[in-house]
């Protein structure tokens, strides 16, 4: 059964979910199946869809997540193509919920697409948003070209050092990225240390996380909000980039410019 059809609300969430799969395919940021997409859906379930039956199997998550008792999650399906999702989200991806003992899943729509191989790191993010009361509904794990070329020096993985120079490149990054780019030291992808590392930084009070040599992973109330602050990151990597090929250090915004605009804007940090 295609269950968006009676679920506007639901479908069009999952619309935003396409359209961002589309950016992240034209911005070069989704080769192959890179990144993935999660979205906790559970304000759109009600009691009809609550009944639906399940199309697998329960499945581990690999971690108990107490918070996400009687949740649902659209998610992207491992292996599929972000251009492919941007086109049909429903095959791509899958609605799962999670089963009380709050340490297993089942998919339920619209088809078996095995989730993520990022899920741990997914469901835990969730776990922490809604423990902490959190609106944000939404997360994101893309490779943006600039921003993971970065992580491979020594000088932009030192806590706060690429923030500071992002931030300086153009006003907009301080503004619309407000609390800047954690970092977490590369370990395996799709691992719970993965998971776990992304929580203590996101916790350190980032939205967005740069995962060494690998991608970044963002939260906000939507997808695309989270999608915007990976948006204006990169595009300040990509200012400083063009200076360092003309020939040049960026001067980038003064120490002073930087406090009038968070006053300014009113912003944290
Ligand atoms: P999936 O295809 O399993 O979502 O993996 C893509 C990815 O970027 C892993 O880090
Ligand atoms: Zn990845």
């Amino acid at each position: 059964m295609h269950i968006l059809i009676q679920y506007p609300a639901l479908q069009a969430e999952i619309d935003k979910v396409a359209e961002v799969a589309g950016y992240l395919w034209q911005k070069g940021w989704a080769e192959r199946n890179g990144g993935n997409i999660t979205i906790n859906v559970t304000d759109y379930i009600d009691d009809a869809l609550r009944a639906l039956p399940a199309l697998t199997e329960p499945r581990p998550i690999g971690k108990v997540l107490p918070h996400l008792a009687g949740c649902w999650f659209y998610c992207k399906g491992t292996g599929r193509r972000m251009r492919d999702l941007a086109r049909d989200p429903m095959a791509n991806g899958s609605i799962i919920r999670i089963l009380p003992g709050c340490d297993s899943y089942e998919i339920v729509a619209d088809a078996p697409v095995d989730p993520t191989s990022e899920l741990p790191s997914h469901l835990a993010v969730h776990d922490y948003l809604l423990a902490k009361g959190s609106p944000y509904r939404a997360s994101l794990h893309t490779h943006p070209i600039e921003l993971v070329a970065l992580t491979h020096s020594r000088k932009w993985m030192e806590k706060d050092a690429a923030t500071k120079m992002l931030w300086s490149m153009i006003p907009e990054t301080r503004a619309f990225c407000p609390r800047g780019l954690g970092i977490v030291p590369y370990l395996m992808p799709s691992s719970v240390q993965l998971a776990e590392a992304t929580i203590r930084t996101l916790n350190e009070d980032y939205d967005v996380v740069m995962w060494e040599k690998h991608g970044v992973f963002a939260v906000d109330t939507d997808i695309l909000n989270a999608f915007d602050q990976v948006d204006v990151l990169n595009k300040a990597a990509q200012i400083y980039i063009a200076a360092r090929n003309m020939g040049f250090e960026p001067e980038g915004m003064t120490e002073a410019q930087m406090r009038d605009l968070s006053q300014a804007f009113g912003l944290p940090k």
